[in-house]
């Protein structure tokens, strides 16, 4: 367990913001208990003898982590069974927008024409280090793709900021680590938070001290307003900085990076969504049907930005299509989740298939149990809502199919 050196007089302000503010509210921004959520505390903080005379011999408070590790202490709470907001199961159940971190200990194994393959468990999303919950580093990437990210320091709180100290512009809040208002409108006196608590321009992302400070701002989106199942009427809706906010890691993967990755596909504010695009994708039901209409037309399996750079104008519960203005863009996670999936590269859906109903996990795979499935598609049956014919994802946008 790792000891935690803070200066007392740091501690004395904090835990008289949190402690003695006997406000009740939502666990990260501040709610009852909020240190020891987290922290097991070391020295009574009631113990006047250190809070109020700092030359007295009391010793002052340690800070311990309640997990081996920060991913590990998270996951306390994050892989609670059968709470809202837990992203790790035991079954791949877990429809949240970033997705289910269960399919990092699933690999898959199937032949073909006397060939076998796999769709390796490592592939499967970020290899969060949480050693409570027997989550290890990436074995195939040692660092971040276009980035210099280390694999071995990746956790919870490499994205996500755990006192939410930067708001989304950079400005570091200092010691007083205000109570975050997730990136909606802030209530009055308190600086806006951070869609999600994820760090902003300068957090150096997380325990290990990664060498990586980010340089661009938390992304502009609004999370989903009932309940944390991803449907197509109730989703993060992605307003902008997405792609920007991911290259803080893999820089070499946006648009008109210099010494990108070959063969990337555009993402970011500059990847705008022509109005040919956007017919298509307004269009598009599925492979043999252009029935569809813009109102109607939101896939959660292929999100885009609508661009704005204002969370209020954003309506998770939109089932509209891109508009005709060129403004929306396609961004990383048009393609990607941003936690983990049940494919290779972290895939919204399978890239290594022609056929979606051909999609690994598949009945029958080594590895796969009998929910998987279903639940690699967020309990959507593939074949019942788009046909057996139904080919890759991309043509929502391109109609090559
Ligand atoms: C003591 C339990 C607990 C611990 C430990 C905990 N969380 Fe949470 N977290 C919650 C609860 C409960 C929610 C649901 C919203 C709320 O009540 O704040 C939540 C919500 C969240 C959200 C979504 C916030 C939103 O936009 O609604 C994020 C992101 C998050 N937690 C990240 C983390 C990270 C990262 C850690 C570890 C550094 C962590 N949590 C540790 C209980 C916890
Ligand atoms: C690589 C960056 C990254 C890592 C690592 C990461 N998150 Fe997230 N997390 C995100 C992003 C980005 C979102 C928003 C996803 C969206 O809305 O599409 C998110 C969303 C969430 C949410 C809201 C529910 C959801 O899944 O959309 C919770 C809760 C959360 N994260 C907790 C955690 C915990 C706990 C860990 C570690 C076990 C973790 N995250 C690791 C980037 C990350
Ligand atoms: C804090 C740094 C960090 C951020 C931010 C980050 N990543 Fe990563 N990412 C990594 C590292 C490190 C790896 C390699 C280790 C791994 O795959 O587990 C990686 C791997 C990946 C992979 C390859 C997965 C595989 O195993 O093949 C994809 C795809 C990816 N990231 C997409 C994203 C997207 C999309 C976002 C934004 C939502 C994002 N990343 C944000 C650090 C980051
Ligand atoms: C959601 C979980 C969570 C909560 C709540 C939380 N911490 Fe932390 N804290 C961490 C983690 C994880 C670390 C390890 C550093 C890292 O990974 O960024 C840490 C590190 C620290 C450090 C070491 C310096 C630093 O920033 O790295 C101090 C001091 C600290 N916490 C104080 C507090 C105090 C005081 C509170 C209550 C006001 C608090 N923490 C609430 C998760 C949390
Ligand atoms: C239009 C879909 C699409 C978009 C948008 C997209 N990707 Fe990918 N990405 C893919 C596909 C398909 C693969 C797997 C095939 C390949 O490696 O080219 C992939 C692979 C990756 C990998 C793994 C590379 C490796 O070496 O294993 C990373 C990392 C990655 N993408 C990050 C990103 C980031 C960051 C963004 C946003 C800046 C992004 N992608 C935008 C489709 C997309
Ligand atoms: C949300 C819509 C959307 C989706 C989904 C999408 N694309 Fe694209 N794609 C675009 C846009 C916008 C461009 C920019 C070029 C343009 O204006 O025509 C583009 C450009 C391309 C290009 C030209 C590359 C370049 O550098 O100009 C290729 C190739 C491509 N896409 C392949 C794919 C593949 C493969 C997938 C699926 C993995 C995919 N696209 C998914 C919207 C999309």
């Amino acid at each position: 367990m790792k000891r935690l050196k803070i200066s007392l007089v740091a501690i004395i302000v904090l835990l008289s913001t949190f402690l003695l503010s006997g406000i009740t509210c939502a666990f990260h921004e501040g709610g009852e208990g909020y240190c020891e959520g987290c922290h097991t505390i070391l020295g009574s903080p009631s113990n006047q003898d250190w809070s109020t005379d700092e030359s007295s011999s009391a010793v002052p408070p340690t800070l311990i982590l309640k997990g081996s590790d920060p991913s590990s202490t998270c996951l306390r709470c994050h892989a609670e069974r059968s709470a809202d907001h837990s992203v790790l199961s035991n079954d791949g159940s877990r429809f949240t927008p970033g997705g289910d971190f269960y399919w990092l200990q699933k690999t898959f194994s199937w032949s073909m024409e006397g060939l076998s393959y796999q769709s390796r468990a490592d592939s499967h999303g970020h290899n969060i280090v949480a050693l409570d919950y027997g989550l290890n580093p990436d074995g195939r990437l040692s660092q971040a793709p276009g980035g210099s990210y280390p694999s071995a320091a990746l956790g919870c709180t490499s994205c996500h900021d755990p006192h939410a100290k930067t708001t989304g512009n950079g400005v570091d809040l200092g010691t007083t680590m205000a109570p975050s208002s997730y990136g909606e409108e802030p209530s009055t006196g308190t600086p806006p938070g951070t869609f999600r608590l994820l760090g902003g321009v300068g957090y150096a992302g997380g325990q290990l001290r990664s060498g990586v400070a980010f340089r661009s701002a938390a992304p502009i989106a609004k999370a989903s307003s009932f309940g944390w199942a991803e449907t197509d009427y109730n989703h993060t809706a992605y307003g902008s900085g997405m792609s920007e906010w991911c290259a803080n890691c893999h820089g070499g993967f946006l648009n008109g990076s210099t010494g990108g990755v070959a063969g990337k596909h555009p993402a970011g504010k500059g990847a705008k969504i022509p109005a040919e695009i956007s017919n298509n994708y307004n269009s598009y039901v599925g492979t043999g049907d252009v029935s569809g209409s813009q109102t109607s037309a939101y896939l959660a399996l292929v999100p885009f930005e609508v661009d704005t750079a204002s969370a209020s104008l954003l309506d998770p519960s939109s089932s509209s299509g891109p508009g005709s203005g060129g403004d929306a863009n396609v961004m990383c996670l048009t393609c990607h989740r941003a936690h983990a999936s049940a494919f290779p590269s972290m895939g919204r859906w399978d890239f290594e298939t022609s056929l979606m109903a051909e999609s690994h996990p598949k009945a029958g795979d080594g590895g796969a149990s009998g929910t998987d499935a279903l639940h690699s598609y967020y309990g959507r049956n593939m074949i019942a809502e788009f046909g057996e014919k139904q080919r890759q994802l991309c043509n929502k946008c391109h109609l090559k199919d």
